[in-house]
């Protein structure tokens, strides 16, 4: 399906999710949301498809924000409701099996760093900067900025870059957690795409089952946490892929899963 305002490329089993709109740095109107929510769903029901990578069209940005033009003169209601659907669209990362790999090319500021915090694993290029502007715009961060980033880096350094609407670079991101790696620009694709192949390696259905396993623990007290691990646990044991891996490793030879 083609998309005004993204890019689904698809090789093998890695999609490619790019936010195209190089006129605005990439920032998130409606449309765009939109459109990233379909490629993401059309990711997850892709049986082909085991690891996504969203990155910004261009060599300068990831995504700039939300968009500032497109919001301006939004009621209250409006505003509320724009809010939610960002949500909604970046949850949908959380909740998706699939892994998602960020790969950040540029600014992450505001929405762009949001969306970079509701993937899995967050890779940057040197030249990636990262802030929540959003009190020098005189709003608060509105697509889960609020909630990820302080579970993230913890809360003295989030109420720090929010409060201050710093921006720090991709060495100081690093630094403090917020990246899990930094390349030089050039490489930062081809790097995503080896962690990707290196995900698409394992068992797909305990890859995603630990994601789920990580994601809801995060959420819930460690005792309830822990119980989620074991339901998870025992649930790889209904499926192929845990007797290929064991099989495998028992007879010494290198797994084949599905
Ligand atoms: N919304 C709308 N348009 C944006 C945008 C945004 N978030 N960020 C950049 N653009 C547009 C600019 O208006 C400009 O358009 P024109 O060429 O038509 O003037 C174009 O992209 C290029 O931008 P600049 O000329 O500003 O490029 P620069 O290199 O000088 O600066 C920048 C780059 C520092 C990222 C600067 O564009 C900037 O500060 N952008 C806004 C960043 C921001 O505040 N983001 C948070 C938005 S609020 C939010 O995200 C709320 C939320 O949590 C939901």
């Amino acid at each position: 399906m083609p998309y005004e305002n993204v890019i689904l490329e698809k090789e093998g089993s890695l999609a490619v999710l790019i936010v195209n709109r190089p006129k605005a740095l990439n920032a998130l109107n409606k449309e765009t949301l939109a459109d990233i929510k379909a490629a993401l769903e059309d990711i997850e029901q892709d049986a082909a498809i085991k690891v996504a990578i969203i990155t910004g069209a261009g060599d300068k940005s990831f995504v700039a924000g939300a968009d500032i033009a497109y919001m301006q003169n939004f009621s209250v209601q409006e505003a509320r409701a724009f809010a939610a659907f960002g949500q909604e669209v970046f949850r949908f990362i959380e909740l998706m099996e699939k892994p998602v790999i960020a790969a950040i090319n540029g600014f992450a500021l505001g929405g762009g760093c949001e969306l970079a915090m509701a993937c899995d694993i967050r890779l940057a290029a040197e030249n990636a900067v990262f802030g929540q502007p959003e009190v020098g715009l005189g709003v608060t961060p509105g697509f889960g900025g609020t909630q990820r980033m302080p579970r993230l880096i913890g809360e003295g350094r989030a109420k720090e870059l929010t409060y201050t609407a710093a921006s720090i670079k991709a060495d100081e991101a690093f630094r403090i957690g917020l990246v899990n790696h930094v390349y030089p620009a050039a490489e930062l694709m081809a790097e995503a795409r080896k962690m990707a192949q290196k995900i698409g390696r394992q068992a797909t259905t305990a890859v995603g089952y630990s994601k789920y396993s990580i994601n809801k623990g995060m959420q819930v007290d460690t005792d309830t946490g822990m119980s989620i691990e074991s339901s998870m646990f025992g649930m790889c044991f209904s499926v192929e892929d845990q007797k290929e891996g064991m099989n495998a490793f028992v007879n010494k030879r290198k797994p084949n899963f599905k």
